[in-house]
């Protein structure tokens, strides 16, 4: 069914595809070929974050929330340390509050799970970074006790919001639990190369769309009459804000100490587009599945087009790219794609929604997440 939906919906055809899906095939067991040239980075940009090692202790690091002040899945979980009856009456709570969740809404929340889930095993892309990956596995490099606590910090949401899930008896864990285990096993590519520039630049896109998210997630959940799932994709979303935070802050440090470097890297980063972190997902079913679930994303307004764009435009206020001064004339060009840009995905989104109107009968996929059952996609 998935292949004949393939020819009709709006998010295969090059031109029209979702801004965060890179253009061409794609599925998590056939991932593309490694680029045929991988940059290494000059030693002298190595440099330059050996150089600010001293600042991310002095700036990145205070922002790791200490462990003991910490909030953890337990917090908001049923508190199986309770008697019997209380577990069980709090789990039947669960369940009434979380039987009338949509099933589209359930379909978005188990894709950015799924995620989440699989977010500590992103570490490895991280490590492969030029200058701030951490070669030991327990490095004392600034960078690399950022990138254990952040991966530590993520790792909380994939379990809360998988907990959360299995109590809710509303989804197929099964299906679920192998589709973290395909994802896992089919890593991450996000076309960042071994550039800890183009690194950092993707980690402050990506960290705002989870918060973006994830708010719309938590507003949906009270709207649907669920205040605890709410505060659950809040908390989690809070926590996505300050990670947002730590990375357009070493962009902006970046901006700082080498405009032209950051400059470029960013429109790079940009022309390659950015891509989800669980682009590979897949259920050993539907091979298409991660089109699908951005599909029923963006038919919910939980993370849409409009929201890629909006955060580039953000981002570009946040790094006053606008007014950047003292780039080379390579500097110059990437400035103007970079700030010229928004305008231009706008424009395509217009012609994504009327290809849409114009061809989209009713179209709806089978998740496995949710027993099969059927969800609209447009
Ligand atoms: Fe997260
Ligand atoms: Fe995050």
């Amino acid at each position: 069914m998935a292949m004949q939906l393939q020819t009709r919906m709006m998010f295969t055809p090059k031109k029209a595809s979702l801004p965060w899906t890179p253009s061409g095939s794609h599925y998590h067991h056939s991932p593309p070929p490694p680029p045929l040239l991988r940059s290494l980075l000059p030693p002298e940009k190595v440099e330059v974050f050996k150089s600010l090692e001293g600042w991310a202790s002095e700036c990145v690091l205070p922002l790791v929330k200490p462990v003991e002040k910490s909030w953890q899945p337990n917090d908001l979980l049923p508190d199986s340390s309770l008697s019997s009856d209380e577990f069980i009456y709090q789990v039947k709570s669960l369940r009434d509050r979380t039987a009338e969740l949509p099933d589209d809404y359930l379909v978005v929340l188990v894709g950015d799970m799924i995620t989440e889930e699989a977010l500590p095993s992103y570490q490895t892309w991280f490590n492969q970074l030029d200058g701030v990956g951490d070669k030991l596995g327990s490095s004392p490099s600034p960078w690399a006790v950022w990138s254990r606590a952040w991966t530590s910090e993520e790792n909380r949401h994939g379990d809360l919001l998988k907990t959360y899930l299995y109590l809710s008896g509303r989804v197929d864990m099964l299906m679920i639990e192998k589709t973290i285990h395909y994802l896992i096993g089919a890593g991450v590519d996000v076309k960042t190369e071994n550039n800890p520039y183009m690194g950092f630049v993707y980690t402050s896109f990506q960290e705002r769309a989870t918060f973006i998210s994830h708010g719309n997630t938590a507003r949906l959940a009270t709207k649907s009459g669920d205040p605890v799932l709410a505060r659950i994709c809040g908390t989690i979303a809070a926590d996505e804000k300050r990670h947002e935070n730590v990375y357009s802050k070493i962009v902006e440090k970046l901006l700082e100490v080498d405009p032209t470097g950051t400059m470029i890297a960013i429109a790079e980063m940009m022309r390659k587009k950015i891509t989800m972190p669980a682009y590979f997902m897949h259920d050993g079913r539907d091979p298409h599945l991660f089109d699908h679930f951005s599909a029923v994303a963006q038919r919910l307004g939980v993370y849409t087009v409009s929201d890629y764009v909006d955060i580039l435009e953000f981002l570009i206020g946040r790094w006053r790219l606008g007014e950047l001064q003292g780039l080379t004339a390579e500097g110059r060009r990437a400035q103007d794609f970079v700030c010229g840009l928004a305008p231009r995905i706008r424009r395509l989104q217009e012609r994504i929604v009327d290809k849409q109107v114009c061809k989209m009968e009713s179209c709806s996929v089978k998740f496995s997440w949710i027993f099969n059952k059927e969800v609209p996609l447009i």
